[in-house]
């Protein structure tokens, strides 16, 4: 299953294609954070808006990591949360677009498993495989009121621009990594 970083027993890998249907419950989850059932599945896989965050995983550039709990049944490790990135191109740009070098990061964890650590977990283990991949920035899209936001700052976001009901937020993959070790 290849290089895993063990928090508990929560371990963490590297996001292939076969992870396209969990990306699709992740995308909804970060959809649905309110907790209520904004959009179904259904929507956000037709809506382009909102599909193009997994359509057609995994493309080149995209990457990714998957939280797996390892206390799993007859050793399955079972996703439990995912964080990963795609580039946009300006003709057709996801809701936190910056630049079509800085790709957009998602992020969700299944609602039993938050507020454990696997989330910022999440991303910082993503952070120095960004850098490897030659990406220096990253953007995302929170909506306002999501507490998501704080997680974000506390790992070195910092907000760039403010849409209807959003703000679009971007990190330097290094101070990411640094977030790391401090
Ligand atoms: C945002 C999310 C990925 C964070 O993952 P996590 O494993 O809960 O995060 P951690 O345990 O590492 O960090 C917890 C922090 O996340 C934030 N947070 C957001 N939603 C939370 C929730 N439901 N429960 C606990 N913490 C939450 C809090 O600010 C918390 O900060 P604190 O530790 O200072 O209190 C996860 O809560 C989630 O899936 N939320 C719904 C989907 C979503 O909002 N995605 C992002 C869209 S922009």
């Amino acid at each position: 299953m290849g290089e895993q970083v063990r928090q508990g027993s929560i371990g963490v890998r590297e996001a292939g294609p076969e992870d396209a249907e969990f990306l699709v419950d992740m995308l909804l989850a970060a959809f649905n954070w309110t907790g209520e059932e904004r959009y179904t599945r259904k929507q956000i896989l037709k809506d382009k808006s909102t599909s193009l965050y997994v359509a057609g995983w995994q493309r080149e550039g995209d990457l990714g990591v998957i939280a797996v709990d390892l206390a799993g049944p007859s050793g399955l490790q079972i996703p439990v949360g995912a964080a990963w990135v795609r580039r946009f191109p300006a003709r057709n740009p996801g809701f936190g677009f910056v630049a079509e070098d800085v790709p957009e990061l998602s992020v969700a964890v299944l609602s039993h498993h938050r507020g454990r650590g696997i989330g910022s977990g999440l991303i910082r283990s993503l952070a120095p495989r960004l850098a490897g991949a030659g990406i220096t920035r990253v953007s995302l899209s929170v909506e306002h009121g999501n507490p998501a936001r704080a997680l974000y700052e506390r790992l070195g976001f910092t907000a760039v621009t403010e849409q209807e009901g959003a703000t679009t937020m971007v990190a330097d993959v290094n101070t990411l990594i640094q977030s790391v070790r401090s």
